[in-house]
């Protein structure tokens, strides 16, 4: 029996970001070139989307390209890149079908002008869509976000349209990327690294983490609701006591 069946369809997360780490070591295990393991990730992000429609996520965020990756020996970039184009191109269709709107976060102006195009043409093919929000974080990285908010800030101060007493948690948010999507309620981390790797820092504040040993191309739709049922059995209790929590359930 699939997981699908047990999950709680009552308690799914708005926001599920998920960090898709293990490409290359699952093609080097099986004697092949880490692109091929970023090829079978494509995959994986397919059965991610399809598991996300059926239970009714509505964003999910997937870290695609850091703004560290850039580092990476430039054959690999550019293949990675190869597959972006090719995969928007082959999914472009079934997203526009599905109800899905495709977004992107992080700094565009490194990307190859195809990719930039082939995206930007995706996003503008989805904007009315009204189901599932597919965020692709890419040249993304959480600390140049924030810098780039405060810069953002800087200059609405210097025009007199901001004053800085009126910087909170609310208004300093608006100034990020991800100023319109809700935070995440849940983080999956594949790959069995646990850390963050400059990934949303500001908007995972009160994040539920998961992390699996399983390598991305494995990740499957059973693995993504083993993930979210073990978000369910979490209290999120935010500072409070578990027994204050009970009594305001009790109220309500
Ligand atoms: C994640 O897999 C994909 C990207 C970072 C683009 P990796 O390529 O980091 O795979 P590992 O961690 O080296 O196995
Ligand atoms: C994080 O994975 C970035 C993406 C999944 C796109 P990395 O493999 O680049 O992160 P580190 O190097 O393990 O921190
Ligand atoms: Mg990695």
């Amino acid at each position: 029996m699939s997981l699908k069946n047990v999950i709680n369809k009552d308690n799914i997360p708005c926001h599920i970001a998920i960090i898709m780490d293990g490409n290359g070591r699952w093609a080097i295990k099986r004697g092949n070139s880490r692109i091929l393991g970023h090829k079978a990730g494509a995959i994986s992000v397919r059965k991610v989307v399809e598991a996300s429609l059926e239970i009714g996520v509505k964003y999910l965020t997937l870290y695609t390209f850091s703004t560290e990756n850039w580092e990476r020996p430039k054959i690999e970039i550019t293949a990675i890149m190869a597959l972006l184009e090719a995969t928007i191109n082959s999914e472009i269709e079934d997203l526009k079908k599905n109800n899905v709107k495709l977004l992107t976060i992080g700094d565009s102006a490194p990307l190859p002008i195809n990719v930039m195009e082939k995206i930007n043409y995706a996003i503008n093919a989805t904007s009315e869509n009204t189901g599932l929000t597919l965020i692709l974080a890419l040249s993304y990285g959480a600390k140049q976000d924030i810098a780039n908010a405060m810069r953002l800030i800087g200059k609405d101060v210097e025009k007199g349209i901001f004053s800085i007493s009126n910087i909170s948690i609310d208004t300093f948010g608006k100034y990020l990327s991800t100023a319109n999507l809700p935070d995440p309620e849940l983080l999956i981390r594949t790959g069995g690294e646990y850390r963050i790797s400059n990934f949303l820092l500001w908007e995972i504040a009160y994040s539920e983490l998961y992390f699996t040993e399983t390598l991305w191309p494995d990740f499957d739709k059973e693995d993504f609701y083993k993930a979210i049922l073990n978000y369910q059995k979490r209290e999120r209790r935010y500072g409070k006591t578990s027994n204050q929590l009970t009594k305001m359930k009790n109220i309500i």
